[in-house]
């Protein structure tokens, strides 16, 4: 029987949607969690919940742009719970437009977040790995980076260049220390819209969530069935879409 009892687990992003999900169903079933986001009343919240339903929680506030609180995050864990066995890169934002509206704040933006946020999380964790003998990264990328559409091209390079890396590290570790999973979403029921920065975009994708979007449970269990693998087994990459997506 496959179990998450005793895996200790951080979530970047877990302050809402796919990242307040994931810890939810991890605590549900038997991981110690803990949630890192910017908003410490959201956090605190959701940790209180799990507890309140009898589950492992703690929280961190991290913003993933900073490479020290990433740091503390992994310290953070392992002077709470003994250990980190697996860290889930989650934090990201959409602010996509087309090229031609030369918003580069927001491609600034989605490269610290979504890009620098994910590697400051590798730095982090990957000497506790090492030490460990073991240890899982996984992240959430997009679907968006498989095919890329109008106005998702600086967002979609992010999400590649995360997949990207992940392989990488996959052939970096055939030690057997480190195992990588990158999961892709497709359309979620999240507030990811809210960092959407031009207001077409935000309402066409608003209304694509609302139309068919999948609730974040759905990738929540994606994430627990990587984890619960044994550890010779590593799930490299799940997609995971609206069965109606094109
Ligand atoms: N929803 C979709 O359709 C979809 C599809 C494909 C991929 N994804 C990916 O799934 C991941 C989760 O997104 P979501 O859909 O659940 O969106 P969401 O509901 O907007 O959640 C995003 C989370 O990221 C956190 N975050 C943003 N900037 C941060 C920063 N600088 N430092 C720390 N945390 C930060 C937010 O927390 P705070 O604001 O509290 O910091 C929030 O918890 C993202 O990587 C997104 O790209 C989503």
């Amino acid at each position: 029987m496959l179990s998450l009892h005793g895996k200790v687990v951080a979530i970047t992003g877990a302050s809402g949607g796919i990242g307040e999900a994931t810890a939810r169903l991890l605590a549900q079933r038997g991981a110690a969690v803990v949630l890192a986001a910017r908003r410490r009343d959201r956090i605190d919240a959701i940790a209180q919940a799990i507890q309140e339903e009898g589950g492992r929680a703690a929280t961190c506030v991290v913003d993933v742009t900073q490479a020290e609180d990433l740091q503390r995050l992994v310290s953070f864990t392992t002077d709470q719970y003994g250990r980190l066995d697996v860290l889930v890169n989650n934090a990201g934002i959409a602010p996509i437009s087309p090229l031609a509206d030369l918003d580069t704040e927001s491609w600034s933006a989605m490269i610290d977040v979504n890009l620098r946020g994910t590697l400051n999380g590798i730095a982090a964790a990957l000497p506790i790995f090492r030490k460990q003998g073991a240890g899982h990264l996984v992240s959430i990328v997009s679907v968006a980076g498989l095919t890329v559409s109008p106005s998702m091209a600086v967002y979609a390079a992010t999400k590649n260049a995360v997949r990207t890396i992940h392989e990488g590290l996959r052939t970096e570790s055939t030690d057997g220390a480190v195992r990588t999973t990158a999961i892709s979403p497709g359309y979620v029921r999240t507030h990811l819209a809210d960092s959407m920065t031009d207001p077409h975009v935000r309402e066409q994708t608003r209304k694509n969530m609302d139309a068919v979007g999948i609730p974040p449970a759905a990738v929540a269990r994606a994430v627990a069935f990587a984890i619960e693998q044994p550890g010779d087994v590593e799930i490299g990459e799940i997609n995971v879409r609206p069965t109606v997506q094109a």
